[in-house]
């Protein structure tokens, strides 16, 4: 069973600059389960870093409720405020670690803060400098490591306090490809392994096709489309989801010159073993030109894409486009007209 972790009604928030107001966020109503890894993804300016600081309330709301864990945030005193915010962990593009102290005494912090005993201090930052990959790496100095590690400390410091919900922002932005990689790996580790739930905002579908179970699309301030990570590359509602897609995995854009249709196939799970082509070209007198094939491995499900130029006389190709239209294969027209 799911429960709720994150809760957002209604929230506003509006900027005031001189004489202008801008609306960063409009009516965001947004549930994210317990245990669940929900990605944010939107573009720059879109409102992501404002709303994920509202979660933890670093940012107030203009209006809206905030409840995390069943606690409404928005309605806290600021002493209990600081209490509940002991759940939620953060982390962020520029790792914001302190140059000055070593890596046990970054990932020590939270836990001098809460007045630790000496004893727990040390266990509790060895076990996780361990479940983050940096156990001989104590006494080394931010300064010394790589992105990568940084951002490992940034994790450990984050759970140091048994965070019930990470926020990430930008967590993987500032770094290369493998690093991304294993930092990404850490965060489906510890969501599994600990339990916990995690809100990152990206502007990169690839880190959203790695990890999240759902994703929200935030654009202007307004969250256009919620759904599960295979729904988000397979099936995007908005048009502006469709732009992000288009983008992420550099689809074909069809010549003003292309003859006969151009479509884009999008075969999800089993629909990928029908042999459609090879049908197609026999029982219809029509040619396919595959321009672009694309297969992407999202959560457990293998979504394949192909876009293919079909040209014959019009009437073959008329019916072959109600063919693929009668199977379970969705089937868009790019290009041309019949
Ligand atoms: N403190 C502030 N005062 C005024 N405007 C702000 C403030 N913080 C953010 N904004 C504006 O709110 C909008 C949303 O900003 P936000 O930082 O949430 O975007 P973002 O989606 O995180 O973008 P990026 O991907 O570039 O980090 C932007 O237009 C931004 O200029
Ligand atoms: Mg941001």
């Amino acid at each position: 069973m799911w429960g709720t972790m994150i809760s957002l009604r209604h929230i506003n928030k509006l900027y005031h600059t001189g004489k202008s107001t801008l609306v960063a966020l409009d009516d965001i109503n947004l549930t994210i389960r317990k245990n669940e890894i929900f990605g944010i993804l939107g573009k720059s300016g879109a409102g992501k870093s404002t709303l994920l600081r509202i979660v933890n309330l670093l940012e107030r709301p203009t209006s809206g409720e905030v409840i995390v864990d069943n606690i409404s945030l928005t309605t806290l005193s600021s002493r209990a405020l600081r209490m509940h915010r002991q759940k939620i962990g953060m982390i962020f593009q520029h790792f914001n670690l302190l140059e000055s102290r070593s890596l046990f005494d970054n990932v020590a912090l939270p836990l001098e803060i809460q007045s630790c005993s000496k004893d727990v201090i040390d266990k509790k930052v060895s076990t996780l400098l361990e479940l983050v990959g940096l156990a001989d790496k104590h006494h080394h100095f931010p300064s010394e490591l790589s992105g990568g590690q940084k951002q490992r400390v940034g994790i450990a410091r984050a759970l140091a306090s048994h965070p019930a919900v990470l926020l990430c922002d930008e967590a993987t932005s500032a770094l290369d490809t493998e690093s991304t990689q294993s930092i990404l790996n850490l965060l489906k580790k510890i969501n599994r392994e600990l339990g916990l739930t995690i809100l990152l905002i990206t502007h990169e579908l690839e880190v959203v096709k790695q990890v999240c179970d759902r994703v929200g699309v935030l654009h202007h301030g307004r969250l256009i489309e919620e759904d599960a990570t295979v729904n988000i590359f397979a099936r995007p509602k908005q048009l502006a989801t469709q732009q992000l897609v288009q983008q992420a995995l550099h689809f074909y854009s069809p010549n003003a010159t292309d003859e006969g249709l151009t479509l884009k196939l999008t075969f999800i799970g089993d629909e990928s073993e029908i042999p459609l082509i090879s049908i197609l070209v026999k029982q219809f007198d029509v040619t396919m030109n595959i321009r672009q094939a694309l297969i992407e491995k999202i959560q457990d499900t293998t979504v394949g894409f192909t876009i293919c130029q079909l040209t014959g006389a019009p009437l073959a190709i008329q019916q072959a486009l109600q063919f693929i239209q009668s199977t379970a294969i969705q089937v868009e027209v790019l290009h041309g007209a019949i």
